[in-house]
């Protein structure tokens, strides 16, 4: 018998628990201490009526005989998979609905959409990047090549042409560090995969915080994509739905590698080892893109970005450095003085109260920055930053 041994490679504990435990190792020896959580990126607002009086009314169903319902299709039933179509149709870009398939949230599908690659594919991520995509390629073994991404090029990497890579991750709005690619620059990146045969792992998870119609929320906006990407959503920033579960990825039918349909092998291994959201959240998430419901989460995605704009604009009254905060609710920022970003993490926590994330959490490239999210509550988030100014 053998393990994993992949494993063993790993750091010990995944970031956020890391800093979870801290913080409540931190709070248990300082129990009169006021703390404001602006680490993990975990939303403060509850679910927007549309979507509580929808998950209502499917439970209703489900206690009657008539109305029951067992198993769903494991790719998410119709009525959720048409209105992503529509959703996506209403920005331009054609979606099928055997394209659509609806999972518990991106954090899952981008772990386990590894299964359909070879092992010996050379993946390449930037750094600093959400530690889920480096991750989960250490406990598979596969060869990783990073990018970077800095200050010099505003945390947006374009592709280097002396590095042939096979799988590729993208995130726009950028988790960690709230950066936003242009359509311009990622047709560059489109065109660099299609070239190399490589496949593009988008993530959108961030994509309703992007108001500037100058930049891309689909990757699919880009000509030639189809070919190329698979795109991951996730109702969690947008809609809530962190602690419910809820998230789409789209498998074009145009992908195809070594002769395969990538969309059929996802199928293939959805079906086997997936039996599907619950039918009362996808009902809530169907919600979502109601007139009601989509003027509801606007409003909740609103308030967010007003968190994030009043961190950025204390922070640019004090000349500090930082990316995002426009666009995203991450707010990515120069530590002061040269202080390392778990140090800034211990002298935040310990000084102001105030949890963020140290940006080396995230990558080498991240020693030196922090991250702040925007969606805590408005009246810690004012005060998180009054207790940063004053530090
Ligand atoms: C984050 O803080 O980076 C995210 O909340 C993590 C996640 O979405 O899994």
């Amino acid at each position: 018998m053998k393990v994993n041994t992949h494993y063993g490679e790993l750091k010990d504990s995944y970031l956020f628990s890391t800093i979870a435990h801290k913080v409540s190792a931190y709070s248990a020896a300082h129990p009169d201490k006021s703390i404001i959580r602006l680490g993990i990126g975990d939303v403060t607002l509850p679910l927007c009526p549309a979507v509580v009086e929808a998950m209502q009314a499917a439970v209703a169903e489900m206690g009657k005989k008539e109305t029951f319902r067992g198993y769903g299709p494991e790719q998410g039933y119709d009525f959720l998979a048409d209105a992503i179509t529509a959703y996506y149709q209403e920005r331009g870009i054609t979606i099928g609905r055997s394209e659509v398939f609806v999972s518990d949230g991106a954090k899952s599908d981008l772990g386990n959409i590894l299964d359909l690659f070879d092992r010996d594919n050379t993946v390449l991520v930037p750094d600093p990047v959400y530690p889920v995509y480096v991750d989960t390629n250490v406990m598979a073994g596969r060869p990783i090549r990073y990018m970077d991404a800095n200050a010099e090029n505003g945390f947006l990497p374009l592709p280097d042409e002396t590095v042939k890579a096979d799988i590729l991750y993208l995130c726009s709005p950028n988790n960690p560090t709230g950066a936003v690619y242009s359509r311009e620059q990622l047709k560059t990146w489109v065109e660099y995969a299609l070239e190399n045969d490589a496949v593009i792992l988008f993530d959108a998870a961030y994509e309703a915080f992007v108001r500037d119609p100058a930049l891309p929320r689909s990757i699919f906006e880009i000509e030639g994509a189809k070919r190329c990407a698979i795109e991951f959503c996730s109702f969690s920033k947008t809609a809530g739905f962190t602690g419910t579960r809820c998230g789409y990825t789209i498998v074009p039918q145009e992908l195809k590698r070594d002769g395969m349909s990538l969309n059929a092998m996802w199928l293939r291994r959805q079906t086997t080892k997936f039996n599907g959201v619950p039918y009362i959240v996808q009902r809530g998430a169907a919600a979502v893109f109601t007139p009601e419901g989509q003027r509801q989460v606007r409003e909740n995605i609103d308030y967010y970005r007003e968190n994030a704009r009043i961190i950025a604009s204390a922070l640019r009254e004090r000349g500090a450095w930082f990316t995002g905060g426009e666009n995203s609710p991450y707010i990515w920022l120069k530590c002061p003085e040269g202080t390392g970003s778990w140090a800034y993490f211990d002298r935040l926590l310990e000084e102001a109260g105030v949890v963020g994330t140290p940006g080396e959490g995230f990558g080498k490239n991240g020693e030196g920055y922090f991250r702040l999210t925007a969606f805590g509550d408005r009246a810690n988030t004012e005060e998180a930053v009054r207790r940063i100014a004053h530090l």
